[in-house]
């Protein structure tokens, strides 16, 4: 099953709410929700009080992306502040330290993601699968909404798949950066099954249109 995350670092701030609100309107699956430390990504966004009001605005699943340094430290804050699915960066920590996290994360009922950057190879997510719910391939350099979309990460993507296949056949693949309607389905054909949108999403004139669009 497709399924589409509008990432709000493209909504409008000041009326958070309404556009929070207005996912559930466009069929939206998950309200995708960047958060940055100016140290992993050269650009700060918001944190655990932010994530905390949002839960109270909304039934939809929050999956919640940290762009952070050594996120162990905060996943039991964000579990607590009510994510749905929490993601770390496996560029973010050693390898010991990103697996405390992913149990940490689903010891607290929680699905537990990692994410990898465009550089990092696919066999990269391999020591973590078993621990994993969601993987999420950038198709982006994280760090700003707008960007445009790294064809060149769809034979990651492909491998990345695969391993999920014969691994861990429940895990979900998601693709984040540069989609619109045209590089979803480039995503589809390479093995994603959940797509974030930002700037596509909230630039729409038909968000529910947009939304279908994807998942067609
Ligand atoms: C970038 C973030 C994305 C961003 C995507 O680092 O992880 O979620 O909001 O924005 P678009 O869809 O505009 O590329
Ligand atoms: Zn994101």
């Amino acid at each position: 099953m497709l399924k589409v995350a509008p990432s709000i670092l493209s909504a409008d701030f000041v009326n958070l709410e309404r556009d929070i609100r207005a996912l559930s309107v466009a069929d939206a699956d998950y309200v995708h929700v960047d958060v940055m430390d100016g140290l992993f990504v050269p650009n700060i966004t918001i944190g655990i009080p932010v994530v905390a009001a949002i839960r109270k605005i909304t039934d939809l699943p929050l999956d919640v992306h940290l762009m952070i340094d050594r996120p162990l430290r905060y996943v039991d804050d964000f579990c607590k502040a009510g994510s749905d699915i929490l993601t770390v960066h496996v560029e973010a920590d050693n390898e010991e330290n990103t697996i405390a996290a992913l149990k940490r994360i689903r010891e607290n009922g929680v699905k537990a993601a990692i994410s990898v950057k465009p550089k990092t190879p696919p066999e990269a997510v391999l020591p973590y699968l078993p621990y994993c719910d969601l993987i999420l391939v950038m198709t982006v350099e994280p760090g700003f909404g707008g960007q445009s979309f790294m064809q060149d990460m769809m034979p990651k993507l492909k491998q990345i798949r695969s391993y999920i296949d014969a691994q861990n056949p429940t895990c979900e693949l998601e693709v984040d950066g540069g989609i619109n309607e045209k590089t979803a389905k480039i995503c589809a054909e390479n093995g994603a099954n959940v797509f974030v949108a930002g700037s596509a999403y909230f630039k729409a004139e038909d968000p529910s249109a947009f939304v279908r669009a994807l998942k067609a």
